[in-house]
């Protein structure tokens, strides 16, 4: 007698029955074939609801027993269902787990992070210290005319900084600014147009009190000099600025700067067309590798009458000084460097020490 094709008398024996039922769900591998087993035993022909039909024909005092014997019958292919498709889902998430996998152990790309460049770090330094102290920062062009690079500062045509040897020309005069001291003429001109009413007026004008750092350029080029530079110009004007104040800011900014006070400085008397009386500042470490060696780090001076003058000022009633530094020397002694072309080749294994 075959238990599934429904044409011979059901079978009553519920433990076969439910091993069928657990056999054919087992062979089920999808949620379809699962469901059309589930169909033979539970559907509406199936073999637990013919069993259930067949009851009728019983009598009384056995349906009892027959019920209870169908139920668990009935509550196990049930259970068995339940744990059969349980199976498939587990097997089917598994399945997409495996093709969807992410191999989190493989070392990702990096993306590689910039740094800023040990001249920037100087500039930044020099911009936050100077800050401190009441100073203004100033841009400007680095392409500039004979009258800011040269003649506005007092500087004579026969200068030998007019000279092709050291200096690049271009079209039409130009020239590639040899300094940053143009920058005292235009910020200067700048200032006393903003407060033109007051000195109309006779009064006296805010301080000048601006820093200026940037590019220079100067045909030159070795270990300490590089065809292009850097520079900070200083100035302070007013009515009462004395070299005692340049010397108090200088050695307050050098102190800072250089993180200690145990060196020394010095002022050595030089010359520029364009402060009277002019000065090298040289500083010398009490400590460290360059200890008892005098570097010169700065051209300064008082501002010359000619060049208040140019600046649209009256040289008997206001007075200043000037300075203008080389940044790259000053990141060269704070960060211990020896060849100054080391800072433009764009050496990464250079640069990176600096992060
Ligand atoms: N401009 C001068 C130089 O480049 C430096 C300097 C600036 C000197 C300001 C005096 C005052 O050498």
């Amino acid at each position: 007698m075959n238990l599934l094709d429904g044409t011979g008398p059901v079978m009553n024996d519920q433990d076969q029955m439910l091993k069928t039922a657990q056999a054919e769900f087992a062979a089920a591998t999808t949620p379809a074939d699962l469901e059309n087993a589930k169909a033979r035993f539970l559907g509406k022909s199936g073999l637990v609801t013919e069993l259930l039909k067949g009851m009728a024909a019983l009598p009384v005092e056995q349906k009892k027993t027959r019920g209870a014997e169908i139920n668990v019958l009935k509550a196990g292919i049930e259970a068995a269902l339940t744990a059969r498709r349980q199976a498939l889902a587990d097997a089917e998430l598994a399945l997409q787990l495996k093709a969807e996998a992410l191999d989190v152990s493989l070392p990702g790309r990096q993306r590689g992070s910039g740094g800023l460049h040990p001249i920037t770090r100087a500039m930044a330094r020099i911009e936050a210290i100077f800050g401190s102290m009441g100073f203004d920062v100033a841009d400007g062009p680095e392409i500039e005319n004979d009258w800011f690079n040269f003649t506005a500062l007092n500087t004579p045509a026969d200068h030998p900084a007019r000279s092709m040897h050291d200096t690049f020309y271009v079209e039409n005069g130009h020239v590639l600014r040899t300094h940053t001291s143009p920058m005292q003429i235009r910020y200067a001109v700048q200032h006393v147009k903003r407060h033109a009413g007051l000195i109309a007026a006779g009064q006296a004008m805010p301080e000048i009190r601006v820093i200026a750092p940037g590019r220079t350029y100067r045909v030159d080029s070795d270990a300490t000099h590089s065809p292009m530079f850097h520079q900070v110009e200083g100035l302070w004007v007013g009515t009462n600025i004395s070299f005692k104040d340049l010397k108090s800011v200088y050695v307050n900014f050098l102190q800072q700067f250089f993180e200690t006070t145990e060196m020394e400085i010095r002022f050595r008397p030089s010359y520029f067309p364009f402060t009277e009386p002019s000065a090298e500042i040289d500083m010398m470490f009490a400590t460290g590798p360059l200890k008892g060696r005098w570097l010169e780090v700065s051209g300064a001076g008082q501002v010359h009458p000619q060049v208040i003058r140019n600046m649209g000022l009256d040289p008997e009633t206001y007075i200043g000084f000037a300075f203008g530094s080389g940044i790259d020397r000053l990141a060269m002694l704070r960060y211990g460097v020896s060849d100054l072309r080391q800072f433009f080749d764009g050496d990464l294994r250079f640069l990176a020490q600096f992060q």
